[in-house]
């Protein structure tokens, strides 16, 4: 079986939609090991609740990054647990390039724009803030630049007159909690296929 592991450093509502799904029999995949790098993530406790493989690694030295010792224990531990792809789900680190060489084109991420506007942090914040009219979620492989990558899936999500950074995020999730699960389904069912910049679906 096709197997996934899960990064996440926040709230787990990524990792809870891909889960639900696979739970759902919409995904033909395992869930090999959820990974992250702080103690209180929401993720953690859904794995302990759905009895999934799941490790805490926090990195005291560095708030952005990794340090290559810490990254070299993410990339053992996914190495052990046989693991086919890893999807990054709010995980808060840039991942470098021993990692990236390790899972070569195996290494997912969603990010809260329609990227490539409003790449790194709280990107809903942004496209509040530049007053776009539609923003969205993007789903993308992982390069060494942050939030850039060949594109997989998008979706857009209109701009309300009075929404705030919250009801703006919280919608944007909603549909993030859609295409997420709906990418790991097509790159583990092998429909992606990637050319330069550019990911084809062959559905
Ligand atoms: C999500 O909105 C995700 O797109 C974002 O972090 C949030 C995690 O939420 N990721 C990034 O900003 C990556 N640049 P979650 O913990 O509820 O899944």
């Amino acid at each position: 079986m096709f197997k996934v592991a899960l990064l996440a450093s926040g709230k787990g509502s990524n990792v809870k939609a891909i889960i639900e799904s696979v739970k759902a029999g919409e995904i033909p995949v395992d869930i090999g090991v959820i990974l992250s790098d702080n103690t209180s993530s929401g993720a953690l406790e859904i794995a302990k609740k759905e009895g999934i493989k799941h490790y805490c690694i926090q990195e005291k030295r560095y708030k952005t990054i990794l340090s290559t010792k810490t990254e070299k224990e993410y990339v053992r531990i996914l190495k052990e647990c046989k693991i086919d792809l890893v999807c990054l789900a709010g995980f808060m680190r840039v991942i470098k390039e021993e990692f990236l060489k390790n899972f070569y084109q195996k290494i997912i991420n969603i990010h809260p724009s329609l990227l490539p506007a409003f790449p790194g942090l709280e990107a809903w914040k942004q496209a509040l803030n530049y007053g776009v009219k539609f923003t969205g979620c993007t789903t993308h492989f992982v390069e060494a630049d942050i939030d850039s990558g060949p594109i997989i899936l998008q979706a857009v999500v209109p701009v309300l007159k009075d929404d705030t950074p919250e009801t703006l995020h919280k919608r944007i999730q909603e549909k993030e909690h859609i295409i997420y699960p709906l990418t790991v389904k097509l790159i583990a069912e092998g429909k992606v296929s990637i050319s330069g910049r550019k990911v084809y679906i062959n559905i």
